[in-house]
């Protein structure tokens, strides 16, 4: 019989990609459920849909993503990224079913000169980020109470597709409607093609389930000026790019300066080294022709 995969969080970029890759994972069925559908503000649904529904996985995909926003809607981020989180790992206990988690670079203060490994100390500085260690850390400490392997974390950075709400596309339709733009030059990391995080997970799945943190992103660092210069140049826009410092480009919440995961872990444990960003930039450039949205 084949084993069921839930996702949540349907409308968005990642699991976008999930959707995208089903077909090809005969082994397993999918079911991929919206906000409206799995509402995770709602632990009555949350605990009444598992209580009536069974499954091998739930990929969480759903996350309060608004890095912003959250710094005024705490409580809902909280909610959405903690409590939510740890309701899920109590449910995966109750009902057996194994957890894929994301988390974030943001549970990390950016003040590091080298990538950072998943054992480093954590210091987030945004409510986002602080929400996201707390889910973290609630899986964590549900683990401690028991033996079962019932999880994984995967922690993320700068993650894009040509679906979605996010940089690449925001650069995208920014540049076509103007001459220039301003892009912070002072912010370092690792893009995430989200095709690529999904496809691994799919790829590894049993495998992951270790009650263990992993980091994932591409290969290679950039500022956001140098991904924004890359994608404009890929699309061949005629807008020019001026590097910034953050300081020229206030936001409500502050972001690290540097955020480069460390992969090796991907490496020793499963033998997998993730493309470099500059690649997977350029499958993605040539997958938002050939997948129709
Ligand atoms: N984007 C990044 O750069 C980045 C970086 C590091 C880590 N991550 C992590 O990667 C994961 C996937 O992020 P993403 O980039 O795919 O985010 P996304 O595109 O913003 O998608 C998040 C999804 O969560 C859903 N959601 C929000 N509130 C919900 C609720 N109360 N109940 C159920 N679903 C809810 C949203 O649904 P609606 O559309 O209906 O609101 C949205 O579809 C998240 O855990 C995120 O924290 C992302």
């Amino acid at each position: 019989m084949k084993e069921k995969i839930i996702v949540t969080g349907a409308n968005g970029q990642l699991a976008f990609h999930f959707m995208a890759l089903s077909p090809s994972y005969t082994q397993y069925d999918f079911e991929f459920l919206t906000s409206k559908d799995l509402n995770l503000e709602d632990s009555d649904a949350l605990n009444d849909y598992f209580s009536k529904n069974s499954c091998a996985y739930v990929i969480n995909c759903a996350a309060y993503t608004q890095v912003d926003a959250a710094e005024s809607n705490q409580k809902v981020c909280d909610t959405i990224n903690h409590q939510a989180v740890k309701l899920l790992g109590s449910l995966a206990l109750a009902y057996h079913f194994k957890l894929i988690h994301f988390s974030t670079d943001f549970v990390f203060d950016g003040l590091a000169h080298s990538p950072y490994r998943e054992e480093d100390t954590t210091n987030p500085r945004s409510i986002y980020g602080e929400t996201k260690l707390l889910g973290e850390k609630a899986l964590q400490i549900i683990s401690k109470e028991q033996s079962d392997q019932f999880y994984a974390i995967i922690r993320t950075s700068w993650v894009y597709s040509f679906y979605g709400k996010n940089f690449y596309n925001t650069m995208k339709r920014l540049a076509s409607e103007r001459s220039s733009l301003n892009v912070v030059i002072d912010q370092v990391g690792t893009p995430t093609y989200a095709h690529d995080l999904a496809k691994f997970i799919l790829d590894f799945l049993p495998h992951l389930i270790q009650n263990d943190v992993y980091h994932f992103s591409n290969q290679g660092v950039c500022s956001w000026y140098d991904f924004a210069n890359e994608i404009i140049d890929l699309h061949q826009l005629p807008c020019a790019v001026a590097p910034i410092l953050s300081k020229d480009y206030p936001t409500a919440a502050s972001r690290p300066h540097y955020s480069v995961l460390d992969k090796t872990k991907l490496n020793s444990k499963f033998s997998f080294i993730p493309n470099h960003w500059k690649k997977s930039l350029y499958q993605c450039f040539q997958d938002s022709s050939r997948i129709t949205l």
